[in-house]
Protein backbone atom coordinates (compact mmCIF):
# COMPACT_ATOMS: atom_id res chain seq x y z
CA UNK A 1 0.00 0.00 0.00
CA UNK A 2 1.46 3.53 -0.39
CA UNK A 3 1.10 6.67 0.40
CA UNK A 4 0.97 10.16 -1.57
CA UNK A 5 4.99 10.88 -0.71
CA UNK A 6 5.04 8.40 -3.40
CA UNK A 7 3.44 10.18 -6.22
CA UNK A 8 4.98 13.29 -4.93
CA UNK A 9 8.56 11.87 -5.55
CA UNK A 10 7.92 10.43 -8.66
CA UNK A 11 6.21 13.48 -10.27
CA UNK A 12 9.21 15.42 -8.80
CA UNK A 13 11.48 13.65 -11.30
CA UNK A 14 9.29 15.60 -13.79
CA UNK A 15 8.90 18.83 -15.65
CA UNK A 16 5.62 20.03 -14.13
CA UNK A 17 4.38 21.28 -17.42
CA UNK A 18 5.16 18.04 -19.04
CA UNK A 19 2.70 15.88 -16.16
CA UNK A 20 -0.72 15.03 -17.30
CA UNK A 21 -3.78 13.03 -15.79
CA UNK A 22 -6.59 10.61 -17.21
CA UNK A 23 -9.28 10.06 -15.19
CA UNK A 24 -12.82 8.20 -14.77
CA UNK A 25 -15.40 10.98 -14.98
CA UNK A 26 -17.08 8.69 -12.78
CA UNK A 27 -14.33 9.60 -9.62
CA UNK A 28 -14.57 13.23 -10.85
CA UNK A 29 -17.96 13.69 -9.95
CA UNK A 30 -18.13 11.62 -7.32
CA UNK A 31 -18.98 14.05 -3.87
CA UNK A 32 -16.57 12.47 -1.92
CA UNK A 33 -13.44 12.76 -4.22
CA UNK A 34 -14.25 16.59 -4.59
CA UNK A 35 -15.07 16.93 -0.83
CA UNK A 36 -11.67 15.04 -0.90
CA UNK A 37 -13.05 13.55 2.13
CA UNK A 38 -10.29 10.90 2.29
CA UNK A 39 -7.32 11.87 3.62
CA UNK A 40 -5.11 10.39 1.41
CA UNK A 41 -6.99 10.78 -1.82
CA UNK A 42 -7.51 14.24 -0.81
CA UNK A 43 -3.51 14.73 -0.81
CA UNK A 44 -3.92 12.88 -4.38
CA UNK A 45 -6.10 15.00 -5.40
CA UNK A 46 -3.82 18.32 -4.25
CA UNK A 47 -1.39 16.93 -5.85
CA UNK A 48 -2.67 15.77 -9.21
CA UNK A 49 -4.99 19.31 -9.20
CA UNK A 50 -2.55 21.51 -11.20
CA UNK A 51 -2.05 19.22 -14.01
CA UNK A 52 -4.06 19.30 -17.34
CA UNK A 53 -7.14 16.32 -16.81
CA UNK A 54 -8.96 14.38 -19.26
CA UNK A 55 -12.08 13.21 -17.28
CA UNK A 56 -12.97 10.08 -19.46
CA UNK A 57 -16.08 7.98 -19.14
CA UNK A 58 -15.20 4.26 -17.73
CA UNK A 59 -17.50 2.10 -20.11
CA UNK A 60 -16.04 -1.55 -21.69
CA UNK A 61 -18.36 0.12 -24.81
CA UNK A 62 -15.88 3.21 -24.91
CA UNK A 63 -12.63 1.13 -24.80
CA UNK A 64 -12.05 1.54 -28.56
CA UNK A 65 -9.42 3.42 -30.70
CA UNK A 66 -11.99 6.87 -30.21
CA UNK A 67 -11.09 6.92 -26.70
CA UNK A 68 -7.86 6.54 -27.42
CA UNK A 69 -7.22 8.94 -29.91
CA UNK A 70 -9.02 11.24 -27.50
CA UNK A 71 -6.13 10.84 -25.30
CA UNK A 72 -3.64 11.24 -28.22
CA UNK A 73 -5.21 14.73 -29.12
CA UNK A 74 -5.04 15.58 -25.70
CA UNK A 75 -1.27 15.45 -25.04
CA UNK A 76 -1.08 16.82 -28.38
CA UNK A 77 -2.98 19.67 -27.34
CA UNK A 78 -1.06 20.17 -24.34
CA UNK A 79 2.43 20.34 -26.51
CA UNK A 80 3.48 16.49 -24.59
CA UNK A 81 6.37 15.56 -25.28
CA UNK A 82 8.72 12.80 -25.26
CA UNK A 83 9.36 13.27 -21.84
CA UNK A 84 6.04 13.62 -20.15
CA UNK A 85 3.96 11.65 -17.63
CA UNK A 86 0.51 10.63 -18.18
CA UNK A 87 -1.26 9.41 -14.27
CA UNK A 88 -4.06 6.97 -14.79
CA UNK A 89 -6.31 7.49 -12.18
CA UNK A 90 -9.17 4.85 -12.41
CA UNK A 91 -10.10 1.13 -12.92
CA UNK A 92 -8.78 -1.38 -15.47
CA UNK A 93 -10.66 0.82 -18.28
CA UNK A 94 -8.61 3.81 -17.53
CA UNK A 95 -5.29 2.32 -16.76
CA UNK A 96 -5.78 -0.37 -20.07
CA UNK A 97 -6.88 2.97 -22.54
CA UNK A 98 -4.23 5.69 -20.59
CA UNK A 99 -1.38 2.93 -20.63
CA UNK A 100 -1.65 1.99 -24.35
CA UNK A 101 -1.87 5.99 -25.40
CA UNK A 102 1.21 6.11 -23.14
CA UNK A 103 2.92 3.35 -24.66
CA UNK A 104 2.20 4.39 -28.21
CA UNK A 105 2.32 8.38 -28.03
CA UNK A 106 5.39 9.61 -29.72
CA UNK A 107 6.82 6.13 -29.56
CA UNK A 108 6.10 5.77 -25.34
CA UNK A 109 6.09 8.36 -22.48
CA UNK A 110 5.98 7.31 -18.89
CA UNK A 111 2.77 6.02 -17.39
CA UNK A 112 1.75 6.06 -13.38
CA UNK A 113 -1.19 3.74 -12.86
CA UNK A 114 -3.77 4.31 -9.48
CA UNK A 115 -6.23 1.90 -9.73
CA UNK A 116 -9.74 2.95 -7.95
CA UNK A 117 -11.00 -0.58 -8.69
CA UNK A 118 -10.26 -4.21 -6.35
CA UNK A 119 -9.99 -5.20 -10.13
CA UNK A 120 -7.16 -3.16 -11.09
CA UNK A 121 -5.53 -2.86 -7.73
CA UNK A 122 -5.40 -6.83 -7.72
CA UNK A 123 -4.85 -7.23 -11.57
CA UNK A 124 -4.94 -4.81 -14.33
CA UNK A 125 -2.95 -1.95 -12.95
CA UNK A 126 0.07 -4.12 -12.42
CA UNK A 127 2.19 -6.10 -15.34
CA UNK A 128 1.97 -3.70 -18.63
CA UNK A 129 -0.48 -5.48 -20.73
CA UNK A 130 -2.45 -1.85 -22.39
CA UNK A 131 -5.15 -1.94 -25.40
CA UNK A 132 -8.38 -1.78 -26.10
CA UNK A 133 -11.48 -3.70 -27.62
CA UNK A 134 -11.40 -3.75 -31.45
CA UNK A 135 -14.17 -5.46 -34.26
CA UNK A 136 -16.30 -6.53 -31.34
CA UNK A 137 -12.64 -8.27 -29.33
CA UNK A 138 -11.73 -8.11 -26.41
CA UNK A 139 -7.93 -6.11 -25.66
CA UNK A 140 -7.43 -6.99 -29.86
CA UNK A 141 -5.20 -4.21 -30.25
CA UNK A 142 -1.98 -3.24 -27.72
CA UNK A 143 1.03 -3.38 -26.38
CA UNK A 144 2.95 -4.33 -23.21
CA UNK A 145 4.88 -2.25 -21.46
CA UNK A 146 5.36 -1.71 -17.65
CA UNK A 147 4.01 1.47 -16.02
CA UNK A 148 6.60 3.52 -14.08
CA UNK A 149 4.51 2.65 -11.00
CA UNK A 150 1.56 1.13 -9.52
CA UNK A 151 -0.23 3.20 -6.65
CA UNK A 152 -2.14 1.28 -4.57
CA UNK A 153 -4.79 3.37 -2.07
CA UNK A 154 -7.47 1.20 -0.82
CA UNK A 155 -9.67 3.78 0.41
CA UNK A 156 -10.85 4.30 -3.59
CA UNK A 157 -12.34 1.45 -2.32
CA UNK A 158 -15.14 3.14 -0.10
CA UNK A 159 -16.72 4.19 -2.90
CA UNK A 160 -17.05 1.06 -5.05
CA UNK A 161 -20.27 -1.36 -5.50
CA UNK A 162 -20.53 -4.22 -4.06
CA UNK A 163 -20.57 -5.88 -7.71
CA UNK A 164 -17.82 -4.15 -8.70
CA UNK A 165 -15.85 -5.58 -5.35
CA UNK A 166 -16.70 -9.06 -6.17
CA UNK A 167 -15.68 -8.28 -9.95
CA UNK A 168 -12.23 -7.38 -8.32
CA UNK A 169 -12.33 -10.59 -6.66
CA UNK A 170 -12.76 -12.97 -8.70
CA UNK A 171 -9.09 -12.11 -10.02
CA UNK A 172 -7.94 -12.74 -6.58
CA UNK A 173 -9.52 -15.97 -6.86
CA UNK A 174 -7.87 -17.32 -9.90
CA UNK A 175 -4.44 -16.01 -7.84
CA UNK A 176 -5.40 -18.44 -4.97
CA UNK A 177 -6.00 -21.17 -7.17
CA UNK A 178 -2.33 -20.16 -8.63
CA UNK A 179 -0.31 -20.01 -5.78
CA UNK A 180 -1.46 -22.82 -2.98
CA UNK A 181 -4.28 -24.35 -1.51
CA UNK A 182 -3.86 -22.86 2.40
CA UNK A 183 -3.65 -19.40 0.20
CA UNK A 184 -6.95 -20.26 -1.71
CA UNK A 185 -9.26 -21.26 1.08
CA UNK A 186 -7.93 -18.01 3.02
CA UNK A 187 -9.05 -16.08 0.12
CA UNK A 188 -12.55 -18.27 0.31
CA UNK A 189 -12.91 -17.28 3.92
CA UNK A 190 -12.21 -13.67 3.62
CA UNK A 191 -15.19 -13.38 0.64
CA UNK A 192 -17.37 -14.88 3.32
CA UNK A 193 -16.53 -11.86 5.54
CA UNK A 194 -16.51 -9.17 2.85
CA UNK A 195 -12.89 -8.76 3.40
CA UNK A 196 -11.95 -7.81 -0.09
CA UNK A 197 -8.79 -5.53 0.46
CA UNK A 198 -6.22 -8.61 2.19
CA UNK A 199 -6.73 -10.25 -1.12
CA UNK A 200 -5.07 -7.43 -2.90
CA UNK A 201 -1.17 -8.53 -1.46
CA UNK A 202 -1.56 -11.94 -2.70
CA UNK A 203 -2.64 -11.25 -5.93
CA UNK A 204 -0.11 -8.31 -6.76
CA UNK A 205 2.31 -10.77 -4.94
CA UNK A 206 1.39 -13.60 -7.90
CA UNK A 207 1.12 -11.23 -10.82
CA UNK A 208 4.44 -9.40 -9.76
CA UNK A 209 6.72 -12.73 -10.06
CA UNK A 210 4.85 -14.28 -13.11
CA UNK A 211 5.38 -11.05 -14.72
CA UNK A 212 8.92 -10.49 -13.58
CA UNK A 213 9.68 -13.71 -15.03
CA UNK A 214 8.21 -13.61 -18.45
CA UNK A 215 6.69 -9.90 -19.07
CA UNK A 216 6.16 -10.87 -22.62
CA UNK A 217 3.77 -13.80 -22.27
CA UNK A 218 6.51 -16.18 -23.80
CA UNK A 219 5.70 -19.01 -21.53
CA UNK A 220 4.91 -18.91 -17.84
CA UNK A 221 3.06 -15.82 -18.16
CA UNK A 222 0.43 -17.41 -19.51
CA UNK A 223 -0.87 -19.25 -16.27
CA UNK A 224 -2.35 -15.79 -15.50
CA UNK A 225 -5.36 -16.67 -18.43
CA UNK A 226 -6.26 -19.21 -15.99
CA UNK A 227 -10.13 -18.98 -16.31
CA UNK A 228 -9.83 -16.50 -19.16
CA UNK A 229 -10.23 -18.67 -22.34
CA UNK A 230 -13.76 -18.98 -21.75
CA UNK A 231 -14.04 -15.89 -19.48
CA UNK A 232 -13.49 -13.77 -22.64
CA UNK A 233 -15.67 -15.14 -25.02
CA UNK A 234 -18.68 -14.96 -22.31
CA UNK A 235 -17.82 -10.96 -21.83
CA UNK A 236 -17.49 -10.74 -25.41
CA UNK A 237 -21.22 -12.61 -26.02
CA UNK A 238 -22.42 -10.16 -23.18
CA UNK A 239 -21.10 -6.80 -25.01
CA UNK A 240 -22.33 -8.08 -28.20
CA UNK A 241 -26.17 -8.90 -26.43
CA UNK A 242 -25.48 -5.57 -24.16
CA UNK A 243 -29.39 -4.57 -23.62
CA UNK A 244 -29.78 -2.97 -19.94
CA UNK A 245 -29.05 -6.13 -18.32
CA UNK A 246 -29.44 -6.05 -14.05
CA UNK A 247 -25.32 -5.17 -14.62
CA UNK A 248 -24.23 -1.23 -14.12
CA UNK A 249 -22.92 -1.17 -17.48
CA UNK A 250 -25.33 -3.15 -19.21
CA UNK A 251 -22.81 -5.85 -19.38
CA UNK A 252 -21.12 -8.42 -17.52
CA UNK A 253 -18.65 -7.04 -15.65
CA UNK A 254 -14.91 -8.61 -16.55
CA UNK A 255 -14.61 -10.25 -12.83
CA UNK A 256 -17.92 -11.86 -13.27
CA UNK A 257 -16.78 -13.19 -16.70
CA UNK A 258 -13.63 -14.34 -15.10
CA UNK A 259 -15.19 -16.32 -12.92
CA UNK A 260 -17.80 -18.26 -14.92
CA UNK A 261 -14.73 -18.99 -16.98
CA UNK A 262 -12.85 -20.20 -13.68
CA UNK A 263 -15.91 -22.73 -13.10
CA UNK A 264 -16.05 -23.98 -16.69
CA UNK A 265 -12.31 -24.29 -16.47
CA UNK A 266 -12.10 -26.39 -13.74
CA UNK A 267 -14.71 -28.42 -15.11
CA UNK A 268 -12.26 -29.61 -17.79
CA UNK A 269 -9.46 -29.47 -15.88
CA UNK A 270 -10.94 -32.09 -13.73
CA UNK A 271 -12.67 -34.51 -17.11
CA UNK A 272 -9.07 -33.67 -18.46
CA UNK A 273 -6.11 -33.69 -15.61
CA UNK A 274 -8.14 -35.51 -12.93
CA UNK A 275 -8.25 -32.23 -10.59
CA UNK A 276 -10.19 -32.82 -7.18
CA UNK A 277 -14.08 -32.71 -7.89
CA UNK A 278 -13.79 -30.83 -4.99
CA UNK A 279 -12.46 -27.60 -6.47
CA UNK A 280 -15.08 -27.71 -9.33
CA UNK A 281 -17.85 -28.17 -6.48
CA UNK A 282 -16.46 -25.26 -4.29
CA UNK A 283 -16.32 -22.93 -7.39
CA UNK A 284 -19.46 -23.80 -8.62
CA UNK A 285 -21.21 -23.33 -5.09
CA UNK A 286 -19.25 -19.20 -5.14
CA UNK A 287 -20.54 -18.51 -8.29
CA UNK A 288 -24.34 -19.45 -7.50
CA UNK A 289 -23.68 -17.68 -3.53
CA UNK A 290 -21.88 -14.11 -4.81
CA UNK A 291 -21.97 -14.20 -8.29
CA UNK A 292 -25.37 -15.59 -9.23
CA UNK A 293 -25.85 -17.96 -12.31
CA UNK A 294 -25.27 -16.72 -16.00
CA UNK A 295 -27.23 -14.18 -16.70
CA UNK A 296 -28.09 -14.88 -20.41
CA UNK A 297 -29.81 -18.24 -21.39
CA UNK A 298 -27.02 -19.80 -24.39
CA UNK A 299 -28.97 -21.95 -27.01
CA UNK A 300 -26.54 -22.09 -29.10
CA UNK A 301 -23.43 -22.70 -27.13
CA UNK A 302 -21.27 -22.84 -30.43
CA UNK A 303 -21.48 -19.22 -30.47
CA UNK A 304 -19.27 -19.20 -27.30
CA UNK A 305 -17.14 -21.73 -28.92
CA UNK A 306 -16.22 -19.47 -32.02
CA UNK A 307 -15.47 -16.57 -30.23
CA UNK A 308 -12.74 -18.72 -28.40
CA UNK A 309 -11.67 -19.61 -31.79
CA UNK A 310 -10.99 -16.04 -32.08
CA UNK A 311 -8.85 -15.32 -29.13
CA UNK A 312 -5.44 -13.85 -29.46
CA UNK A 313 -4.18 -15.81 -27.09
CA UNK A 314 -4.52 -19.35 -29.64
CA UNK A 315 -1.16 -19.84 -31.64
CA UNK A 316 -2.70 -22.08 -34.26
CA UNK A 317 -5.51 -21.42 -36.29
CA UNK A 318 -8.28 -24.21 -35.30
CA UNK A 319 -7.09 -25.10 -32.35
CA UNK A 320 -8.24 -23.76 -28.98
CA UNK A 321 -5.53 -23.79 -26.50
CA UNK A 322 -6.50 -23.07 -22.41
CA UNK A 323 -4.64 -22.85 -18.78
CA UNK A 324 -5.99 -25.73 -17.19
CA UNK A 325 -5.03 -26.94 -13.17
CA UNK A 326 -3.58 -30.53 -12.36
CA UNK A 327 -3.86 -29.15 -8.80
CA UNK A 328 -4.49 -25.99 -7.13
CA UNK A 329 -0.88 -24.03 -7.79
CA UNK A 330 -0.12 -26.80 -10.62
CA UNK A 331 -1.40 -24.77 -13.68
CA UNK A 332 -0.64 -26.73 -17.03
CA UNK A 333 -0.83 -24.59 -19.73
CA UNK A 334 -1.31 -24.67 -23.85
CA UNK A 335 -3.82 -27.68 -23.22
CA UNK A 336 -5.77 -28.26 -26.33
CA UNK A 337 -9.21 -28.71 -25.79
CA UNK A 338 -11.67 -30.13 -28.18
CA UNK A 339 -15.01 -28.51 -28.96
CA UNK A 340 -17.12 -31.80 -27.59
CA UNK A 341 -14.97 -31.42 -24.33
CA UNK A 342 -16.15 -27.71 -24.38
CA UNK A 343 -19.41 -28.11 -25.02
CA UNK A 344 -19.79 -30.70 -22.28
CA UNK A 345 -18.12 -27.71 -19.09
CA UNK A 346 -20.33 -25.33 -21.12
CA UNK A 347 -23.98 -27.36 -20.41
CA UNK A 348 -22.43 -27.81 -16.63
CA UNK A 349 -21.80 -24.23 -16.62
CA UNK A 350 -25.36 -23.24 -17.69
CA UNK A 351 -27.11 -25.98 -15.65
CA UNK A 352 -26.04 -24.45 -12.29
N1 LIG B 1 -4.27 -4.96 -18.37
C1 LIG B 1 -4.54 -6.02 -17.68
O1 LIG B 1 -3.65 -6.79 -17.29
C2 LIG B 1 -5.97 -6.31 -17.31
C3 LIG B 1 -6.26 -7.32 -16.39
C4 LIG B 1 -7.59 -7.52 -16.03
C5 LIG B 1 -8.58 -6.73 -16.57
N2 LIG B 1 -8.27 -5.77 -17.47
C6 LIG B 1 -9.31 -4.91 -18.06
O2 LIG B 1 -9.85 -4.12 -17.00
C7 LIG B 1 -11.19 -3.75 -17.33
C8 LIG B 1 -12.06 -3.96 -16.12
O3 LIG B 1 -11.55 -3.20 -15.06
P1 LIG B 1 -12.48 -2.64 -13.89
O4 LIG B 1 -13.34 -3.72 -13.38
O5 LIG B 1 -11.60 -1.91 -12.96
O6 LIG B 1 -13.47 -1.72 -14.72
P2 LIG B 1 -13.78 -0.16 -14.87
O7 LIG B 1 -12.57 0.62 -15.09
O8 LIG B 1 -14.85 -0.09 -15.88
O9 LIG B 1 -14.45 0.22 -13.48
C9 LIG B 1 -15.69 -0.37 -13.11
C10 LIG B 1 -16.72 0.68 -12.71
O10 LIG B 1 -16.35 1.23 -11.45
C11 LIG B 1 -16.36 2.67 -11.52
N3 LIG B 1 -15.36 3.11 -10.55
C12 LIG B 1 -14.02 3.10 -10.69
N4 LIG B 1 -13.42 3.42 -9.52
C13 LIG B 1 -14.43 3.69 -8.64
C14 LIG B 1 -14.45 4.08 -7.27
N5 LIG B 1 -13.35 4.21 -6.55
N6 LIG B 1 -15.66 4.28 -6.68
C15 LIG B 1 -16.79 4.08 -7.39
N7 LIG B 1 -16.84 3.69 -8.67
C16 LIG B 1 -15.66 3.50 -9.29
C17 LIG B 1 -16.11 2.97 -12.95
O11 LIG B 1 -16.58 4.25 -13.32
C18 LIG B 1 -16.85 1.85 -13.66
O12 LIG B 1 -18.22 2.18 -13.77
C19 LIG B 1 -11.59 -4.61 -18.51
O13 LIG B 1 -11.64 -3.82 -19.66
C20 LIG B 1 -10.48 -5.66 -18.61
O14 LIG B 1 -10.26 -6.07 -19.93
C21 LIG B 1 -6.99 -5.54 -17.83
Amino acid sequence: MNNCSDLSLIVSQYDPRQVFVVIDSALELCPDYKNQNYSNISELVNITSGFPTLCLEAKEMNKTLKTVEQIWNFLFDHHATRKALLINIGGGIICDLGGFAASTYKRGIDYVNIPTTLLSMSDAAWGGKTGFNYRGMKNAIGVIRQPKATLIFPSWLDTLSEQEKLSGYAEIIKCGLLKDSTTFHTILRALEDRDYVNGIAVAVEVKQSVVREDPNEQSLRKVLNLGHSVGHAIEELGIRNASGTKYTQGVIPHGYAVLYGLVAMAYLSHILLGLDRRIVTTLSHIMVEYYGRMPFQCKDYKEIINLMYCDKKNEHEGEIRMVLLRHIGEPVTDQIVHEEELMESLEYLFSL
